[in-house]
């Protein structure tokens, strides 16, 4: 579902992606690991189609990126692109259920339609009584939950998260990762997680490890 081909990225002389070639597979849960700098963060952002490659190819859903001019490009990142950050970066004037509709409205759906969503993916991630918080007066877990609602709204084909759980404390973290899985069970969701998180990695689908821009192995 999601590929990509001989991937290069440069910052200045910094070649940071040296040709990286990667399959990710529907409903699947893959973990991408390795030590700070190995271009990680790079790379998610670059499938997540926020940043470009110099060089190579992404394709996601049969459709080949670089052929989007930049309007068409919001539109299906929008559409096909959840992300989950470490630091959970919701609107902080707004509650969480504003927080989570807001991609459904940038994607033009009734306001309506929008609020009826957002409120049924709050409920399942159990954030019903929640809904009319804003960031500030949620834990660290509900927001990372509020996020995960938000990444899920629009039902992508996959949500990118970077470190999600790299700002939690165990118990939210265990919480967290059992949510992913059952997203995963239930709606076929596929993850592409960025982790230092030993425990996660070992219970994902597929472990890629990074190294200097590399895929290593
Ligand atoms: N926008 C940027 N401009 C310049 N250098 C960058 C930029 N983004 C990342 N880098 C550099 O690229 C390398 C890889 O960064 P990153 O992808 O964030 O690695 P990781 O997430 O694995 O820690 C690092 O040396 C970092 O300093
Ligand atoms: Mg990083």
């Amino acid at each position: 579902m999601i590929h990509t081909r001989g991937v290069k990225k440069s910052f200045g002389s910094l070649q940071v992606l040296k040709g990286i070639d990667l399959n990710i597979a529907k409903s699947e849960i893959v973990a991408i690991v390795g030590p700070s700098g190995a271009g990680k963060t790079t790379l998610l952002q670059i499938i997540g189609t926020l940043d470009m490659p110099n060089s190579g190819m992404l394709v996601i859903n049969d459709t080949d990126t670089s052929r989007l001019k930049d309007k068409e490009l919001a539109a299906f990142r929008n559409r096909n692109i959840g992300f989950v950050f470490q630091f959970h970066q919701l609107l902080p004037e707004f509650t969480a259920l504003e927080n989570v509709m807001i991609p459904a409205l940038i994607g033009k759906e009734k306001p309506q339609v929008a609020e009826k969503k957002a409120k049924d993916i709050l409920d399942f991630l159990k954030l019903s009584d929640r809904m009319e918080h804003k960031p500030a007066e949620l834990s660290g877990g509900e927001k990372q939950r509020v996020a995960v609602a938000r990444a899920l709204i629009n039902d992508p084909a996959v949500i990118l998260a970077d470190e999600p759980s790299g700002s939690l404390d165990t118990k939210n973290k265990e919480e967290l990762h059992a949510l992913f899985f059952e997203l995963r069970d239930k709606m076929k969701q596929t993850f592409v997680i960025v982790t230092h998180d030993e425990q996660l990695a070992q219970h994902t689908d597929r472990i890629i490890h990074m190294k200097d821009g590399v895929i290593i192995e």
